[in-house]
């Protein structure tokens, strides 16, 4: 291995997800997220119907953008989601993901959806949950700017990262380098140190992590992943 491999292997892009944040602490955590290496902010959307958990809407995401330079990274766990996609924009978000199950899994429907999200200027893409295969989507990838893989159930944080999720990520990185595409490969649930450099191994360019970030040095933890 030559001696600088470290330094020739690209790092990952760290995105934060303030689900973990310590709410009663954010203009502080806001601050530490600011001044780290991660370079997106992850915001999980659910709506109490696609997943049983109820979060937040644009309002909050509108609070961040003006106290944060991060690229703000919209993951949908909604039922109907392009629905939601104008008042995110306008609140300040950058890329939008939403699932597919969201879309009964349906290529015209997911097509339309992208369609919609790039008119508005975003960048866009589809996420899947564990149970939900990546290959019939096959068609619609190089509409994508990212591609979201759950690697654990999606509706809370702190769950154990599902390992055999890393076959997606690895059917995305051949079919990217295989067709010539551009979409990133994010990975979201479960990630700490260890399960950040199997994900790396696999191939993602982007590692969401809460539980991970916030449970102590912001700052610190984010380095440990890139
Ligand atoms: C789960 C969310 C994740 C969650 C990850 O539905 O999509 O983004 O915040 O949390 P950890 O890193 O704790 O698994
Ligand atoms: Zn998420």
């Amino acid at each position: 291995m030559p001696k600088n491999a470290t330094e020739m292997t690209p790092q990952a892009i760290i995105a934060p997800s303030i689900l973990s944040m310590d709410y009663s602490r954010m203009q502080q955590q806001t601050k530490e997220l600011n001044e780290s290496n991660a370079k997106w902010l992850h915001f999980d959307v659910m709506d109490g119907h696609f997943v049983p958990a109820l979060t937040f809407g644009p309002q909050i995401l509108q609070g961040f953008d003006k106290t944060s330079d991060l690229v703000m990274d919209v993951h949908l766990m909604v039922d109907d989601p392009v629905r939601y996609f104008e008042t995110f924009k306008n609140a300040g978000a950058d890329q939008i993901t939403f699932h597919t199950e969201a879309l009964d899994n349906d290529l015209s429907r997911i097509e339309a959806a992208l369609k919609t999200a790039h008119d508005l200027g975003l960048k866009t893409g589809i996420t899947v949950k564990p149970n939900t295969a990546i290959e019939p989507f096959a068609p619609v990838l190089d509409q994508c700017d990212l591609v979201l893989i759950m690697s654990v159930e999606p509706g809370k944080g702190g769950q154990a990262f599902m390992e055999d999720q890393l076959e997606k990520v690895r059917f995305l990185r051949n079919w990217r380098d295989k067709n010539n595409l551009n979409y990133l490969i994010e990975i979201d649930g479960g990630i700490n140190q260890t399960t950040a450099r199997l994900a790396k191994e696999a191939g993602v360019d982007a590692l969401v992590a809460g539980s991970y970030i916030f449970k102590g040095d912001i700052k610190g933890a984010v380095d440990s992943l890139l």
